[in-house]
């Protein structure tokens, strides 16, 4: 509040404020970079780095991302090109992307998915040997590190994201850091509409400013970044202790030699040992209040305009396709507690231990009425 107070007494409110100065100073140097540009958010963040880096024709990125990778690309009617992921990491298998590249491809997106750094070093090979450029989505990566070095300054430039879900906020807000000083000048004109001076335009630019309510959010949430770590952390022990030994159920692991976030609680559920699908899991928890989420449901080339551009995109994407129908991801962050995550782990533990009974609740909800909270599992909860 008294940074806020702070700005509504300058009345700088936009346009590289000091607030943004600041920001930017700091995340340059928590990431180990020469530059951060501050953006209103990290898709637009995205949209700045592919087209400063003049990438055309088709670009590869994995399919299990979000949908703003691929939007990203395909906003500047740039292709995007899905390639399939290793299952053991989740992110995309660089022996896959050698055999995506065409005579149109100018780039590849890797994304370090859960803020675990995707395979750096063979994508950069290929990037070499190949004459494409790199970059990195690290939206999901601020505050994590890869082979002991911070994620940021990988490839020619690296993305995050700051939406009020991520690991660290701003409300809205993202940022493209680089070390390369002449990409980060095109990015700084092209997010204030590729003005350089006052009257003078010399790039297609767009609004990608971050505010300055954004930044005074950012500078502050930056002095807890080691608090939202250490909450994190713990939350994600209290799962693995609750989680542990229920049939079919994996918690994504970490490297605890590196830094990491902690933020993705990352649950694979396999069908078969658990008898219950991943999609009924998410429904019960769903009725008892809490958000589980399936990621990245149902994977990018499922959704529009990929599912009619490439409508045969599934034959390529086999471990992609699997993982979209195990994943769900259980709520973290600084709102949830060790009593919730005890609840969580133990509404799980129930509805698997009695799928049949499960299954049959949920039949009648589909049929009767939409699942009420608490309606699947109360019978059954100790
Ligand atoms: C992997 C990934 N890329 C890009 C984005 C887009 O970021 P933003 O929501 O800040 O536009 C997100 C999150 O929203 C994301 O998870």
């Amino acid at each position: 509040m008294a940074r806020i107070n702070d700005m509504l007494d300058r009345n700088w409110l936009t346009n590289d404020g000091p607030y943004v100065q600041e920001f930017e100073k700091q995340i340059a140097e928590f990431a180990g970079v020469r530059h951060c540009v501050a953006m209103c958010n990290g898709t637009v963040a995205l949209e700045i780095a592919i087209r400063a880096l003049s990438l055309t024709g088709e670009v590869i990125l994995p399919s299990f991302t979000f949908i703003a990778t691929a939007h990203a690309l395909q906003w500047q009617e740039i292709t995007p090109v899905f390639c399939d992921i290793d299952p053991r990491t989740h992110a995309m298998d660089p022996t896959q992307v050698e055999k995506m590249i065409t005579p149109r491809t100018t780039g590849i997106i890797g994304v370090h998915t859960w803020g675990r750094a995707c395979d750096v070093e063979a994508l950069e090979a290929i990037a070499r040997r190949r004459n494409l450029h790199l970059l990195f989505d690290a939206a999901h990566a601020f505050a994590c590190s890869h082979k002991g070095k911070p994620i940021g300054g990988f490839g020619r430039c690296e993305v995050f994201s700051f939406h009020a879900t991520k690991f660290f906020n701003s409300f809205e807000g993202g940022a493209v850091v680089t070390n390369d000083d002449s990409l980060a000048e095109k990015m700084r004109l092209m997010r204030n509409f590729g003005f350089r001076g006052n009257d003078n335009v010399i790039y297609i630019g767009t609004n990608g400013k971050m505010t300055e309510v954004c930044a005074a959010m950012g500078l502050t949430s930056l002095e807890s970044v080691d608090e939202f770590v250490e909450t994190n952390r713990r939350n994600y022990r209290a799962y693995q202790q609750g989680l542990d030994g229920i049939p079919g159920i994996t918690l994504t692991a970490y490297d605890e030699t590196e830094r990491t976030n902690y933020h993705y609680i990352v649950v694979e559920v396999d069908e078969q040992e658990a008898g219950l699908r991943r999609d009924e899991l998410v429904q019960v928890l769903t009725a008892e209040n809490v958000l589980a989420r399936r990621y990245f449901f149902p994977g990018c080339h499922r959704m529009e305009p990929y599912r009619s551009y490439f409508p045969h995109a599934a034959l390529t994407l086999p471990e992609t396709e699997t993982l979209c129908r195990r994943v769900m991801v259980l709520p973290n962050g600084t709102s949830v507690g060790e009593p919730a995550i005890s609840l969580i782990s133990q509404i799980i533990r129930t509805a698997i231990s009695e799928p049949e009974a499960v299954r049959a609740r949920l039949a009648v909800s589909d049929t009767a009425s939409p699942v009420k909270s608490g309606s699947v599992t109360r019978s059954t909860m100790a």
